[in-house]
Parts: C-alpha cells; sequence; structure tokens
C-alpha cells in the first residue's frame, strides 16, 4: 500500500511565536491553526503543511530540542491506511501512538533512528477540514482520541466500508481529556 502524497512536516521549536510567522511568510502561507502550543499553515488546499509544537522550557530532555517532530503521509482511504498497519505489524513494526484527530486517523512510528512518521488518512475534504480546524471540539480535541487498529482491521475484514470505518464518534472526542492524551503522546513520541 502506497501513500497518495506527502503531506505535512512539523517543526518543534522554543519560540513558536517567531517560527510560524517566519514560515508563513517565507512560503506566502495562511494560518490555520493557532493555539498558543500548536500552530499550522498552508499555502494550499491541505489542511497543514507545516506545523509547530512549542517546547516546554522547563523539560529539556535530548529529544525535547528545536527541530523535526515528523513527516507526514496522507494514504488514499481507511482501509489503504489498515492495509499498511497490516503489512508493518507482520514486519514486526508497531505504530507508537494510533489516534483519531477528528480531521484525521493518524498512525506514528518510530524509525530506525529514533525519528517519528505519521501515515494518515483524510476525514473531509479540504474546505471542510479548514472549518472541522475552526471549531471548538476540534480545539479542545486536536490530540485526539486513541483507536484500535487491530479492530478497525478486524471490522474491515468482516466488511466494513470506508464511510463506516471513518463515520465520527463526535461525543468520543469531545469527551477526550486533552491535557492527559497530550502528555501520553509527547511520552511516547519524545522520550
Ligand atoms: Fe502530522
Amino acid at each position: 500500500m502506497k501513500p497518495r502524497t506527502l503531506s505535512h512536516v512539523v517543526l518543534s521549536t522554543y519560540q513558536i511565536d517567531v517560527m510560524m510567522p517566519w514560515y508563513a511568510t517565507f512560503l506566502d502561507a495562511r494560518v490555520v491553526i493557532d493555539s498558543p502550543v500548536f500552530k499550522a499553515i498552508s499555502f494550499d488546499d491541505e489542511h497543514h503543511r507545516v506545523a509547530f509544537t512549542k517546547l516546554p522550557e522547563d523539560k529539556k530532555t535530548d529529544r525535547s530540542r528545536p527541530g523535526l517532530v515528523h513527516v507526514a503521509f496522507t494514504y488514499p482511504g481507511i482501509h489503504a491506511l489498515l492495509r499498511h498497519y497490516e503489512r508493518m505489524r507482520d514486519l514486526g513494526h508497531k505504530p507508537i501512538v494510533a489516534t483519531d484527530h477528528g480531521l484525521t486517523v493518524s498512525l506514528y512510528y518510530r524509525d530506525p533512528d529514533g525519528g517519528n512518521v505519521e501515515c494518515f488518512v483524510d476525514r473531509f475534504t479540504s474546505e471542510a477540514a479548514d472549518e472541522f480546524a475552526q471549531t471548538e471540539l476540534f480545539r479542545k480535541s486536536a490530540a485526539g482520541m486513541d483507536i484500535d487498529c487491530e479492530d478497525l482491521l478486524a471490522r474491515m475484514e468482516g466488511g466494513a466500508s470506508e464511510e463506516a470505518l471513518m463515520a465520527l464518534d463526535e461525543e468520543k472526542l469531545a469527551a477526550v481529556d486533552l491535557q492527559e492524551t497530550v502528555k501520553r503522546h509527547s511520552r511516547a513520541m519524545f522520550q
């Protein structure tokens, strides 16, 4: 299963308020997500092309240094993403984080050098994605709700359609404990 395209890069930084506007100017891009700890810009119809996460000043570890957080590849659909999951699982590679961000369903893997790489599927068209990124629901739950790939794979094998597997459980997403999820994902990805 091949990705459809290379989607975005995420950079970590101690100066998010300087980095984001610099890149927005550099790429002639628009701001799509602008929170104190996470910002994202895009120069075309992709929901984000470059994103920035704020590094905590007080917790300097080897992995919390400015630079690349991850690159992300878009898959054509959830079936393709799950086939990719299955192939990598059979080769002995499991995601370190598997989560439904609302905007995307994303799997993050650790590469052999210790870097992170994301593969994901979009839930929305680009216009609807821009709208969803502005909602209170997204602001409160952007870290996403964790998903069980084995369960999704079993449902797919049982005949579940793309639409059925991508149906958004807004209630469950709204119940996400953002702080706890961000902490847990950060531990998985950066320690
Ligand atoms: Fe990403």
